[in-house]
């Protein structure tokens, strides 16, 4: 321990940091070698440039200028009709080959939702009351029954959850599809600075540490050995989704075979922005490269900005599903990612020199997976329906909260159920219907219609009170 403690006095001192060792006379032996732990892992040269963007403001940059992506849209010529019908063909030849993996984020708590643990354990199955990370498993089974394909699922973690993560895939025993097509990751984490670049202390024993962001994904692929795992098992590309969404479709033909056909390296699915307030990104072309700008960095005017048919010039709402070739995040993490970090200003409590508790302001620091695409010389921006394939759990209440996840599930449902002359009761307060849909009986309408209307229709076409297959 001594030679370890002298290791990073001298490390941290050198970077004129050493305060994160101020009290180490106080500590036992326990506390010690966590600090240790946690100050071994710091990329310093790291923080020195971070730290140093903070004090020449390199954060107010000029606003970068966007531009609207060419979209694959939904209401398609007949010549993109003919292109959709080949793409399909060749993303069923890709899946049904295993040539794509799974990479989930799922990095974040689920405090903002009121649970006590990994956000993928939120219940939101408005029936079965499945979590989100069953609904996800189910979509993944589903897949692996109708292409005949295995499934290879990363999902990343953050030290905040990954143990809680590990122990609740093995409580529901992987959910069937095997603990060795499921590879756990765990994201990187970066100390919390404050306004002059000093590294801030949770407390006497312990750094205050974030996680990377989810463009951490990419270099916690690599470096956890889930990029060579997948190589190995002849994986060509991943399609990528974020865990806060029930109604993603991971293994979406259509997609996928674009996204080939096209020779795209990194590429996205987007939605029509409801309004010019809703907190989405948007994709488009930023300074001439592909990208996303959230919300929270677009000027009013270019919020409101109008295309000639009046529709919102800036509409292509990040869905946050991606599919990323495995070389190109090879090509990126090879020699270290240098994707762009963004600055996110907090209230942080930590503790004094005297170690009295106080709070102070202070920077975590971020990538985000889609400043990737700047790197992708090629890429396609697919527009799809949100109805049935977007409705987040972000929000304890009020838009996308718990409440409009599940009315967006049964409503979807209902629509199927409808379609195949289902007589359903109108939707109550919530908008819930009493009808939810296991994705591994029947992930869209002819599927629904298919293998569940004849059941229906032995009911009288009637619901019973609740329909839960
Ligand atoms: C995100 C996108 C936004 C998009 C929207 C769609 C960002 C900055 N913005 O917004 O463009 O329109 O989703 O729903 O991402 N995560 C990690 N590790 C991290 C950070 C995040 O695993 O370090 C995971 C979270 O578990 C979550 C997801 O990434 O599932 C999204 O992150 P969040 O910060 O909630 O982004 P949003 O503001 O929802």
């Amino acid at each position: 321990m001594k030679d370890r403690y002298k290791t990073q006095l001298g490390r941290f001192a050198a970077a004129g940091q050493d305060h994160v060792l101020g009290f180490w006379n106080q500590l036992d032996d326990a506390q010690r070698a966590r600090l240790l732990d946690q100050l071994e892992a710091v990329p310093l040269e790291l923080v020195a440039e971070l730290g140093s963007q903070l004090k020449d403001g390199a954060a107010h940059a000029a606003a970068p200028e966007l531009a609207p992506p060419d979209i694959f849209p939904i209401a398609r010529s007949s010549q993109q009709e003919a292109q959709a019908r080949q793409a399909r063909e060749r993303g069923l030849e890709l899946l049904a080959a295993g040539r794509v993996g799974y990479v989930l984020v799922a990095g974040g708590q689920g405090s903002r939702l009121g649970l006590d643990g990994p956000k993928g354990m939120f219940p939101v199955g408005p029936i079965s009351g499945q979590t989100l990370f069953e609904i996800h498993a189910a979509r993944l089974e589903a897949a692996r029954e109708r292409w005949g394909a295995p499934v290879s699922w990363y999902v990343m973690t953050s030290p905040a959850n990954h143990a809680a993560t590990q122990a609740y895939f093995a409580e529901c025993d992987h959910f069937g599809l095997g603990e060795e097509n499921i590879f756990l990751f765990q994201q990187a984490m970066l100390p919390a600075l404050d306004l002059t670049g000093r590294v801030l202390l949770a407390d006497p024993g312990n750094l205050f540490l974030a996680p990377n962001g989810h463009g951490g994904t990419l270099e916690a692929m690599a470096s956890s050995g889930a990029l060579e795992h997948a190589a190995g098992r002849g994986i060509e590309g991943f399609s990528y989704f974020q865990v806060d969404n029930p109604l993603v479709r991971p293994a979406d033909p259509l997609f996928i075979g674009l996204h080939a056909e096209a020779g795209a390296a990194m590429s996205t699915k987007v939605i029509p922005k409801r309004d010019a307030a809703e907190k989405v990104g948007v994709i488009g072309l930023v300074d001439g490269r592909f990208g996303c700008i959230e919300y929270s960095d677009l000027s009013p005017e270019l919020l409101e900005a109008r295309d000639e048919g009046g529709a919102l010039l800036y509409r292509a709402g990040n869905t946050a599903v991606h599919v990323i070739d495995l070389d190109f995040i090879r090509s990126l993490t090879d020699g270290g990612l240098s994707l762009p970090w963004h600055q996110a200003k907090k209230r942080i409590p930590t503790v004094d020199r005297a170690g009295a508790r106080v709070e102070v302001d202070g920077v975590k620091f971020e990538t985000f997976i889609f400043d990737a695409l700047a790197a992708s010389e090629r890429s396609v921006t697919l527009e799809v329906d949100r109805a049935l394939e977007f409705s987040p759990v972000k929000n304890a209440e009020g838009s996308d909260s718990p409440a409009t996840t599940r009315a967006d599930l049964c409503g979807l449902f209902a629509g199927w159920a409808r379609e195949c002359g289902c007589v359903l009761p109108d939707a109550d307060g919530a908008g819930n219907l009493p009808i939810e849909v296991d994705p591994r009986r029947a992930e869209d309408l002819d599927e629904f219609r298919a293998r569940l209307c004849e059941g229906l229709a032995e009911s009288g076409g009637e619901a019973p009170g609740h329909l839960y297959r």
